[in-house]
């Protein structure tokens, strides 16, 4: 069942033949403001006929070819929406909406027409999504527009209603509209722990490399199957790739840790091979450098305290 919060206090929900009570009495209450564009809000006039009307729609969502929600306002039946068309093999549905006065102005229909259009397209594959409004119908015109839809022409003279013919608006949303809606927005921000720029090795022995980054810095990370792994030291990822799609392709990192002298030693315990000792250098920093078994090279330092 199709259950969603539309904004606090908001809900759509199926609007089941229980409700009936409440449906009619809702129907009583914004006849005046429903009628001119709905026919069923002349013809529902008391609980047995809601029930009646509901149950036609139980039976059509049982078969897959209709639906009709409520949506409710802090608790209060305020107004809905129904799939008036729902043909699945086809992939074309057709929503309706109604609010009550007071209910209007807030958006509730278009995030409910909305909720209904994502379902239809991304869960059941619906193609087509259509809105049929009288051309007079000034705010559902602007939903539909507001939905993005697009008006596709005019049934002339379609629709029978209290006595008039009225021309009948056909306004279409398809999933390939959507698609270009939804594309992804494009950033630069990084995943969580990512920089702008982010050290990558490809060695043949991933999970060997990443035990060593773990035994000589204290770096955090497996070493997956079939994709890079994350490696953490520090506040930084470094990402590990097992060669065989790419070639071999050794890292140089220079890595600040808290004592340069220490990770030496167990980056040499680890594996490594030295190839300069820790010394102090003339830009502040004492700094060793090792080649891991893997080929990476690694600068170990730490700041020295500026002199005073
Ligand atoms: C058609 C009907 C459901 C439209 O109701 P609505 O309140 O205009 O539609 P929404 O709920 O989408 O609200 C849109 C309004 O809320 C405003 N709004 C506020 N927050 C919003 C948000 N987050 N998203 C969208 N709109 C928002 C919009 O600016 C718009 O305001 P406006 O009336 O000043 O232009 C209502 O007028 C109605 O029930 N009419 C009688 C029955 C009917 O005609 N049904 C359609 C038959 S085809």
């Amino acid at each position: 069942m199709l259950t969603s919060t539309l904004q606090d206090g908001a809900e759509l929900r199926a609007l089941e033949p229980w409700r009936a009570g409440e449906f009619a009495a809702y129907v009583e209450r914004h006849r005046a403001h429903l009628a001119p564009w709905l026919p069923w809000a002349t013809s529902i006039t008391d609980a047995d006929g809601a029930r009646r009307w509901l149950q036609a729609y139980a039976d059509r969502q049982a078969a897959d070819t209709g639906r009709i929600y409520g949506i409710w306002l802090d608790g209060v039946l305020v107004g809905g929406a129904l799939f008036r068309v729902f043909d699945a093999d086809a992939g074309v549905c057709e929503i309706g909406v109604w609010l009550a006065p007071d209910a209007q102005g807030r958006g509730l229909v278009t995030k409910a027409a909305q909720t209904m259009i994502d379902w239809a397209i991304r869960e059941r594959g619906i193609a087509r999504v259509e809105w049929h409004t009288v051309p007079d119908d000034v705010r559902s015109r602007a939903v539909a527009r507001r939905l993005g839809m697009t008006c596709d022409g005019v049934l002339r003279e379609a629709f029978e209603l209290n006595g008039t013919r009225h021309d009948v608006e056909v306004w279409s949303l398809l999933a390939t509209d959507l698609q270009i809606d939804l594309e992804p927005e494009k950033t630069s921000q990084p995943p969580t722990g990512y920089h702008t720029v982010t050290p990558r090795m490809v060695v043949g022995d991933a999970a060997g490399a990443v035990r060593f980054l773990g035994a000589a810095f204290g770096a955090t990370g497996d070493a997956p199957d079939g994709r890079p792994a994350e490696t953490r030291i520090g506040d930084s990822v470094i990402m590990v790739t097992q060669a065989g799609v790419r070639e071999p392709f050794p890292a140089l990192l220079y890595v600040y840790v808290a004592d340069a002298d220490a990770t030496y030693r167990d980056a040499l315990a680890a594996g490594a091979a030295s190839i300069e000792e820790p010394m102090d250098t003339p830009y502040g920093d004492r700094r060793a450098m090792v080649r891991d078994p893997y080929g990476n090279v690694f600068q170990i330092a730490h700041r020295l305290a500026a002199p005073a």
